[in-house]
Parts: C-alpha cells; structure tokens; sequence
C-alpha cells in the first residue's frame, strides 16, 4: 500500500503537470519567449546577471515567463512578487531567512502517515480557510457552508445505517443524536449524498490519537435518503488541542495563543453533480468558540447542540441528559472530487 507520503509525491507531479499542459501554449511558442531585463539595464535581453537588489524579482520573473501554462505564469509571478515584496518590507535577515527555511524542512518531517504538519501550519495562518472561502459560497461572495478539512479525515470510514452509532468501542460521554438534511441552492432535498462524518471524542482525540479508542471509532459514512435526510447516534465532541510538538506549536507559543479547537462535528458530502462539501459544525456553548486556534468557525457554522435534562430519552439505554443536532446542509452544483486524505 502507498504512503501518504507517496501519495502527495504522485499528487503535486500530478497536479504540476496539470498547471503545466493546462491551458498550455504551444511548446514552440514558450521557447520562443525572450527573456526581459529591467527597464534601464545596459544588459542584454536575456542575462540574467544581477547588478542590483531592485532588479532581481523583475528578472526572476521573466526566468519564468517561457512556462507554456497561463496559469503557472500568473500563481508563480504573483508568488515570486509578493515572496520579495514581504522580504523587503520586513527587511528580513539571514538569521530569519535561516530559520525560515529551517521551519519549512520541519514541517516536512513532521509529516507521516498519521500526522500533517503541512495542513497545520496553514490552518493556524488562518491560510486554509482563506482559501475555502475563496472558493465556496459564490466566491466568497455570500455565506457558505464549508470550512477546513483538518488533518485528521480519512478516507475509507465505516459504511453506517441511517439512525446507526459510529461508536466502534466504548466511549464515556453525554449521548448525540444528530438529524441532518441536505438541500441543493433551490431547497430541494439531495439523494444519494455519501455523507462522510468524524470527530474527536469527549475528552478531545480522534481515534488515531488514542490507543483508547478502536480502530474508526466516532467515524462512519452515511447515504443520504429520498427526503435528504440522514442521522446517527455518538457521543458529545469536545475542544482539543491541535498537536503542538511540531513547528505550528513553536509559532502558537512564541505568539502566545492557545492551541485550542472549539468542539466541532466534521462532515464531508459527496455526491455527482455537487461540489463536495467539506465542513465542520461547531458545539455553540464551547467556552473556545471565540478563539478557534485555526480560524474555522463562522456563524452559520454554529450548531444548536440543545440539552436534553428531561423527558423520553432517543433509545433505551440513554439516560438524561442527552444532547441533540438538527442541522440542514446546502450543497453547491458542481464538481464532484474527494480531497486527498492528510492521513491514512
Ligand atoms: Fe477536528
């Protein structure tokens, strides 16, 4: 079986190749580029000789101009031009660019099978849910109903009944029982939806983390009905901390921020025809719902988790207090593709 690791290598040469040939002119075309010098330079067309800070970036970026991709041109110009302009505005020195690439190598070590420090450290630069709100909810445009994927989903989750438990093993805590619908923009219900759901246990793990828990606990994948509906059975979630052993810990601490995650529900929809929704719906009474480490929460991602102290619990073997969410799903019309998992 691949590595994760693997997996990302065959990923990113994949999608590189994409970016590459997308869109591409012909091959012919690019080489036929001439590279620019600066506007004053005595240099030929061409040289790429530096003879002053101001000039490099006008001169790595015409290095590049003979990629055939539009795209690839524009990611990596803007990429090259704002990589220098932040340099120069914080006048950054050796010392700090050292530590910088130091930073970047570790992130990548502290990658496995079952961690990805990568997904971390864009998650508490607040840089994963940019980019989810740039490409959701009319971009960006109007409320959206996805957020981050976090570090921990995995792909093959326990296929579960409607109404089942995803306790795979015994998990103390107040009982969940979660009644969810999922709409299409115009508010009719979406069958067939896969409805892939995880979260961390009452005292803040997921199973990877915890030899407590059996192998899937508080994971399952569930198919939406004819009316859109599907439910489950689990356990209260609690607030946890994300890792910080790793070189996000090192930031969060140097910054004085807390590493923790208000409690919260992952669920991501699939289904042809929709783009896939990726999103969490957080406990509305965590004490950290003001101060999500890694930035996920908005309003409409606020679940009304209600106590119930009294009354006809859900199943027999319940008794108060229990909790219950009711939640309703809006999926986009789109392209159907699954994340690559973070971890195995
Ligand atoms: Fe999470």
């Amino acid at each position: 079986m691949q590595s994760i690791a693997e997996i990302y290598a065959i990923d990113c040469k994949k999608i590189l190749g994409e970016i590459a040939m997308g869109e591409a002119a012909p091959r012919a075309a690019a080489a036929a580029v001439q590279l620019s010098r600066p506007q004053g330079s005595s240099r030929p067309a061409g040289s790429s000789i530096i003879d002053n800070e101001a000039e490099l970036t006008d001169i790595v970026v015409a290095a590049m101009a003979g990629a055939p991709s539009p795209r690839m041109r524009e990611v990596m110009e803007a990429l090259v031009r704002h990589l220098h302009a932040f340099a120069r505005e914080v006048k950054l020195t050796e010392a700090e660019y050292d530590l910088g690439i130091a930073t970047l190598n570790r992130i990548g070590q502290a990658t496995h099978d079952s961690h990805n420090e990568g997904i971390l450290f864009a998650d508490i630069l607040g840089f994963s849910t940019l980019c989810c709100l740039l490409n959701n909810g009319n971009a960006g445009a109007t409320e959206t109903a996805a957020a981050l994927l976090g570090p921990f989903w995995r792909m093959h989750s326990p296929r579960t009944e409607n109404g089942g438990s995803i306790l795979r093993s015994p998990t103390p805590g107040p009982a969940l029982f979660v009644n969810c619908r999922v709409l299409d923009p115009t508010g009719a219900p979406i069958e067939g939806v896969e409805m892939d759901i995880w979260h961390a246990s009452p005292v803040g793990y997921y199973e990877n983390q915890d030899p407590q828990q059996a192998d899937m606990n508080l994971r399952g994948k569930f198919l939406t009905d004819a009316q859109g509906r599907f439910s489950f059975r689990s356990v209260k979630p609690a607030g946890y901390p994300v890792p910080t052993d790793g070189p996000a810990g090192d930031v969060l601490r140097a910054q004085n921020r807390h590493p923790y995650r208000p409690a919260h529900v992952h669920f991501l929809g699939y289904r042809e025809g929709f783009k896939t929704l990726v999103t969490q719906v957080f406990v509305d009474d965590d004490e950290r719902l003001d101060s999500d480490a890694v930035f996920g929460v908005t309003e409409h991602l606020v679940g009304d988790y209600r106590l119930h102290e009294s009354g006809t619990p859900p199943a027999p073997d319940v008794t108060a207090p229990w909790y219950t969410l009711d939640y309703t799903f809006v999926m986009e019309p789109g392209e159907a593709k699954l994340p690559t998992p973070p971890i195995k």
